[in-house]
């Protein structure tokens, strides 16, 4: 497979995008630390479309807390491989700067699913998310956008942000990929040890088979786990809990 190329500026991608202006553009946006899920993404956006866009940008206004933004894995090199290996045409790869030219003084809110769950423990992170989100979407212009489903707040929250401001592209959202015993796969798993990869499994199959949430959340208190959140919304159960200092999210249909 040839090496995608590199795009670091937004002038860059501007004038790239220009050149392939007929064809359709498929788009996986991602903070790095690749791994099989966002390669199942980016396989997914090669076979539907013509060119085949990556974006790695770790986003510092989607978080809350420094420590979190300074221990999020960084992994170019392994991501090139897999990117390469995923057949991508294209990897933007900004600078803050290139970013966010207003310093985050312009911003997206959502009033309402944003300020539950994850948004309830995480001020303004899907603030920062859908803004991240919106900006790349101007620059890329894609067909498609493929999101894995592990984020599931996420995905319906950029579904709805597209349909409420008239944004010309479609977001396929994709299933979980979980490794064998059943943990959804994650960059925040690298900073598991091997312990605590291993209890980890407990999460999911708690929220798939525990009859209800105070059953599931008792499960895995017991287990050691710290829960942010642990509910049933709209026949989805939601969980985060923290093994250590990693916070762990998932989620199932009921
Ligand atoms: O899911 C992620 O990796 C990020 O939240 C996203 C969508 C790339 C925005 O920074």
């Amino acid at each position: 497979m040839s090496q995608p190329i590199i795009l670091k500026t937004t002038v860059e991608l501007i004038q790239w995008r220009k050149t392939i202006k007929d064809k359709s553009v498929g788009f996986v946006p991602t903070m790095g630390a690749l791994h099989e899920g966002h390669v199942s993404l980016l396989k997914k956006s090669r076979s539907e479309n013509d060119i085949n866009v990556l974006s790695i940008f770790v986003n510092p206004t989607q978080f809350n807390q420094a420590q979190d933004l300074d221990k999020y894995p960084r992994t170019w090199d392994e991501d090139l491989k897999l990117a390469t290996g995923a057949g991508t045409d294209a990897i933007f790869f900004p600078t803050f700067e290139q970013m966010y030219p207003d310093n985050y003084t312009y911003s997206v809110h959502e009033n309402d699913f944003s300020l539950m769950l994850c948004g309830a423990s995480r001020a303004g992170h899907f603030q920062g998310v859908l803004t991240i989100v919106l900006k790349l979407l101007n620059l890329v212009q894609p067909n498609r956008v493929y999101m894995g489903e592990k984020d599931h707040q996420q995905l319906q929250l950029i579904k709805k942000m597209v349909s409420a401001l008239f944004l010309p592209t479609e977001i396929v959202g994709c299933p979980t990929i979980r490794n064998s015993s059943g943990l959804a796969l994650s960059s925040r798993n690298s900073r598991l040890n091997e312990d605590e990869r291993n209890r980890s499994s407990l999460i999911y199959k708690t929220i798939t088979t525990a009859a209800n949430t105070a059953e599931a959340k008792a499960v895995l208190e017991n287990a050691g786990f710290k829960i942010d959140y642990l509910v049933d919304v709209e026949n989805r159960r939601y969980v985060a809990a923290f093994v250590g200092d990693v916070r762990l999210i998932d989620n199932v249909e009921l």
